[in-house]
């Protein structure tokens, strides 16, 4: 579409006539925008220390997790990756069967100054539109489960349950984990990984494993099917 007014202006006299009071409208939904993002963007100074009261316990100081405890929450790819609606969403919902508490008595503004101070950690700017816009997987699951077994449950579990079976890594065969993420989100995470934590990139020479973005989503295909 063409977003420039003078060319548009030229070409539809109608339109041109109308340029004040749309311009008008424009400022005002421009304000409007701005006003929305002040409130979405959070309160860092805040949240930092409603982090220090409710998750540092379990998510240590600076969010930078434990291994087979409480993930990292700070490091760059899971920053630049999740969405805020899958962190608040997250947050207020927990996840069931793992010791990620429910955290719906914040409130969701008070969510976002926690966000909005996690988000202070990373100056990468959010890829997270482009990656829940990805095309969902498709792939065989019984292939899936095959790699699964092979690379992924040492740490993840054999029931995809994370801690609760020992390993250093989340619940990602749980439906709380399930029912936020995208494919995108699961894709990206096993391409690249996580700086700073166990979870490393599949993908490329220096990955843990080389596996091609079929079997990738052959095993996400598979978590899918897993999801209890
Ligand atoms: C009692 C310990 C505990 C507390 C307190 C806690 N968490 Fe968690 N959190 C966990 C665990 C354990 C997981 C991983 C669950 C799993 O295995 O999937 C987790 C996962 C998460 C995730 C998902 C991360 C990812 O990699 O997808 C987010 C986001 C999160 N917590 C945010 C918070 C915030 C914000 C707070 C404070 C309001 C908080 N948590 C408090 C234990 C805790
Ligand atoms: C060496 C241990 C290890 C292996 C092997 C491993 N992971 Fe992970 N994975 C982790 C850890 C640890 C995390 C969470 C990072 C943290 O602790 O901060 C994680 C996080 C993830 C997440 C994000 C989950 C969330 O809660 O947001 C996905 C998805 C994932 N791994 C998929 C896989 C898949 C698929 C495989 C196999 C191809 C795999 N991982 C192999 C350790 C591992």
């Amino acid at each position: 579409m063409n977003r420039n007014p003078s060319t548009q202006a030229t070409t539809h006299p109608a339109w041109r006539a109308a340029l004040p009071y749309l311009l008008g409208g424009t400022l005002i939904a421009g304000a409007l925008i701005a006003a929305g993002n002040a409130r979405a963007d959070g309160d860092a100074a805040k949240g930092e220390k409603m982090y220090a009261q409710n998750c540092q316990v379990c998510h240590q100081a600076d969010a930078i997790g434990l291994p087979g405890f409480a993930p990292s929450l700070t490091n760059p790819e899971f920053l630049e990756m999740a969405s805020d609606k899958f962190i608040l969403s997250t947050v207020r919902d927990g996840r069931p069967g793992t010791g990620m508490p429910p955290f719906s008595h914040l409130g969701r503004s008070g969510v976002q100054d926690i966000v909005a101070f996690l988000r202070s950690h990373s100056d990468r700017p959010s890829r997270a539109s482009q990656i829940d816009a990805q095309p969902e997987a498709h792939g065989d699951p019984r292939l899936g489960e095959l790699w699964f077994a092979q690379i992924c449950s040492t740490c993840h579990g054999v029931r995809g349950d994370g801690y609760a079976e020992g390993g250093t890594g989340t619940a990602i065969g749980t439906v709380g984990f399930l029912s936020k993420a995208s494919d995108g989100f699961i894709r990206e995470t096993i391409k690249v990984g996580r700086s700073n934590t166990r979870m490393l990139g599949f993908k490329g020479a220096s990955g843990l494993a080389n596996l091609t973005d079929r079997e990738i989503d052959d095993i996400i295909v598979y978590l899918r099917s897993l999801k209890h």
